[in-house]
């Protein structure tokens, strides 16, 4: 999962330091431009340790080939529509907390090794407070229809992304398949 989880961190590094550096004068968007920078340290924090993990583990067969889809996913989720952009992210990292979850869950075979849990865990508290960050934007700024569809479908996106690594969830003692369908569905509510 590391080739995905990799790609993930890079790209929200880019993205938030992207959404961060659009904000202009104005009081409220030099606070929303802070809480996104914050992130950002955040998500570079994320890319270097999984990086390190990266190192120390021997590559999967398929890394060049996850990695690519990764970063097709991400390259997606972009937009020029800011509000839109951020409503995405938080539907993705909103499933990227679901992820963590089933992978750190006391079935799962992560649960044995203590530091890589704890690794995960600390991932997965970060993301939950990224969503709640970009969430409360999205709301400020509208919700609607647009963006509930548009994280939707970006959801739909990441579950097919996963499923290019269901072995790997196999072995990681992670049902695939209820996994991969509630990455799918958006929570009534996020958006
Ligand atoms: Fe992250
Ligand atoms: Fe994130």
């Amino acid at each position: 999962m590391l080739p995905l989880l990799c790609c993930g961190e890079e790209a929200a590094t880019i993205a938030f330091c992207r959404l961060a550096g659009r904000a202009d004068g104005d009081p409220a968007q030099r606070a929303e431009a802070a809480a996104l920078y914050m992130i950002e340290a955040e998500e570079r924090t994320h890319d270097a340790l999984l990086r390190q993990l990266c190192i120390l583990l021997p590559q999967p067969a398929d890394s060049a080939v996850l990695r690519a889809a990764a970063r097709r996913f991400h390259l997606q989720l972009s937009a020029r529509d800011q509000t839109l952009h951020l409503a995405r992210i938080a539907a993705v990292d909103s499933a990227v907390c679901t992820i963590l979850s089933r992978l750190t869950s006391p079935h799962a075979a992560l649960a044995q090794d203590p530091a890589l849990a704890q690794l995960f865990h600390r991932i997965r508290r970060d993301e939950a407070r990224h969503v709640a960050v970009t969430r409360t934007i999205v709301r400020e700024r509208g919700s609607g229809d647009r963006l509930r569809r548009s994280g939707a479908i970006a959801r739909h996106a990441l579950a097919a992304l996963l499923g290019l690594g269901g072995a790997a969830f196999d072995r990681l003692c992670v049902d695939p398949d209820a996994l991969i369908r509630d990455v799918k569905r958006l929570p009534g509510g996020l958006l």
